[in-house]
């Protein structure tokens, strides 16, 4: 048995979140934690909101709220939508907690003590209109890399590269449009990262394995030029973490907070400790799982996100946990994913196109928001929702292939012989070939779902149903039946074993679906199939079972055209 330490990226705390993100980070590391516990590992599943910096103070001023009060609302918010989409966080924290707050300001300390914090007096950019230094995405601009007219002041989502404020072309106001901007000095705190340049490289061609993807943006960021410049983490600010260093001050930086980018990775850490808060576990309990000093050393850390998110987690985080010279654990294995598109463009927070999660959840169960995205995840290059697409998974894959099986199955097998596995006939070829089939296609499972392939997992798992309708069509029970009802018997409970298992092997996926199929076949205690024969035969002559309601309902035609035509214009 492992212990796996799973982090999803932390989703702002800015908004309700789309349909591109929930695919990014929270989705892919929920089917992950969940298959792992299911292998009998221990799982320590984190995530949180994003609450610092500029994204937060801008949307509370727009929904005219103290931001303190707008991220507690919108905490909730987003973590019923998170429990909506059966995301089985250990728990999900809060960037703002008092557990972040001090082991940032801890961490401060430790880089501060090794040399790796430096005064900067920096041109900031100050607004008269605001009467305010608008620092990251309080400014807007063209990016000076790719032209894009929304680059933010931080970071251009465009090309993904890094900025100042003073980068920006054409720079202007995000709270009122201004261009009446002045560059002003002001004294602010940078992390040496260039001073770990060799030792970030090292590290990073030292891990085995990495997703090209995040390999990729790593080195590039290493090595392109600015990539690994000094960063400023502090701000001119007053929502964040005080610039404390273990409690005491930096002179100067009164009333400043550190950088969002700074204390977000940090509530990684966080998060756990408020986890041990919240149960009562204590201390040792979260830092088992941080600190190798203390019992991590035998920790698998595997980090989800967006590529947007890599050089941050690749180079920023690792410069902090590294440059602190302090035991802590540190990440493993980064899986990052690229963009879902919307109809053939972009999914946008602030036009508002595309499906939010609180829409999806309104729409559609669960189950199929998280079978289309996860079997479609942008997992090795961008992929595209359309309506079309969406609909065609549903009615495929989820109704007429596993749904369709179980219905089949158990209507049948109440008909002839009642709600109980029938006895009588023995299995032949046809089982023992579908069990070889199923065997081989099992293995695949497990290795893309240990590989992290989940795209690929979910086809192994379509397989896997697509297998057991094949079977079945081909013994036809009910043809069989009249001439000689034991084989039929024979065959349907087969059958039934094969819905169990696929109750079991579907539940990292489809969750509430593989519940109610264990709860329909009995069998709500069934573990994973280690022994795929000994799975087989589980539910033995006699066994009593229930015949569920639809599984997954077909998406009609014009239900798809009114949902194509309500989701078509912002
Ligand atoms: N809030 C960031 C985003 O949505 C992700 C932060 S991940 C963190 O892009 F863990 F580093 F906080
Ligand atoms: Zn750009």
């Amino acid at each position: 048995m492992a212990r796996i330490l799973v982090t999803s990226a932390l989703p702002y705390i800015n908004g309700i979140k789309h349909l591109g993100n929930l695919v990014g980070s929270q989705l892919p590391s929920d089917v992950y934690a969940r298959y792992m516990r299911a292998r009998g590992h221990e799982v320590m599943y984190i995530c949180a909101t994003d609450e610092h910096g500029t994204p937060a103070e801008l949307a509370a001023a727009k929904a005219g709220v103290p931001v303190a009060e707008f991220c507690a609302g919108m905490w909730q918010v987003q973590k019923d939508l998170a429990d909506g989409f059966g995301l089985s966080f250990d728990y999900f924290g809060r960037s703002s907690s008092a557990r972040n707050r001090e082991i940032t300001q801890h961490l401060a300390a430790a880089l501060g003590r090794n040399g790796l914090i430096e005064e900067v007096s920096e041109k900031q950019v100050y607004s008269h209109a605001d009467g305010r230094y608008l620092p990251d995405r309080y400014i807007e601009g063209t990016c000076p890399n790719c032209g894009d007219e929304n680059a933010r002041g931080d970071q251009c989502e465009n090309c993904t590269k890094q900025l100042d404020p003073t980068d920006l072309i054409n720079p202007r106001s995000a709270i009122s449009g201004s261009t009446d901007l002045e560059v002003r000095e002001t004294k602010h705190l940078y992390l040496r990262q260039s001073a770990m340049r060799e030792t970030l490289d090292k590290w990073i061609d030292s891990q085995k394995g990495w997703p090209v993807l995040t390999t990729s943006i790593a080195k590039k960021w290493l090595h392109d030029g600015d990539g690994l410049r000094d960063r400023g983490i502090t701000r001119d600010l007053d929502w964040g973490v005080p610039v404390q260093f273990d409690g005491a001050p930096w002179s100067g930086m009164e009333g400043k907070v550190f950088y969002v980018w700074f204390d977000a990775p940090i509530e990684y850490i966080g998060a756990t400790a408020e986890w041990a808060d919240a149960t009562g576990a204590g201390d040792a309990a979260w830092e088992r799982w941080w600190r190798t000093d203390k019992g991590a050393n035998d920790v698998r850390y595997v980090q989800f996100m967006g590529k947007d998110n890599v050089p941050f987690h690749t180079l920023s985080f690792p410069a902090t946990m590294i440059g602190s010279a302090e035991p802590w654990k540190l990440v493993d294995f980064i899986k990052s994913y690229n963009w879902l598109t919307y109809e053939g463009g972009k999914f946008s927070t602030s036009q508002g196109r595309g499906i939010f999660m609180d829409q999806a959840l309104d729409i559609f169960p669960s189950d199929y928001w998280r079978w289309w995205l996860l079997s479609n995840a942008p997992e090795s290059s961008d992929s595209d929702f359309t309506w079309q697409s969406f609909q065609g998974g549903i009615n495929k894959d989820l109704a007429d292939v596993l749904g369709n099986f179980v219905s089949r199955v158990t209507k049948f097998c109440r008909s002839k012989f009642g709600e109980t596995v029938p006895e009588g006939g023995t299995y032949g070829k046809a089982e023992a070939a579908v069990t070889d089939e199923i065997a081989a296609r099992l293995r695949a499972y497990q290795d893309n779902m240990e590989a992290i392939e989940l795209r690929k997992a979910a086809a192994d798992l379509r397989a896997i149903w697509v297998a057991g309708n094949e079977y079945l069509q081909a013994a036809a029970p009910w043809s069989v039946f009249k001439q000689s009802p034991e084989d039929a018997a024979a065959t349907v409970r087969f059958a039934l074993n094969l819905i169990r298992l696929y109750g079991v092997l579907s539940a990292p996926f489809i969750p509430d679906a593989s519940a109610a199929i264990l709860s329909a076949m009995n069998a709500k205690d069934a573990g994973w199939p280690e022994d795929l024969n000994a799975a087989l035969s589980a539910l033995p002559a006699g066994h009593a079972f229930s015949t569920p309601d639809v599984l997954f309902a077909k998406i009609p035609d014009e239900r798809r055209e009114e949902l194509e035509a309500r989701f078509a214009g912002a």
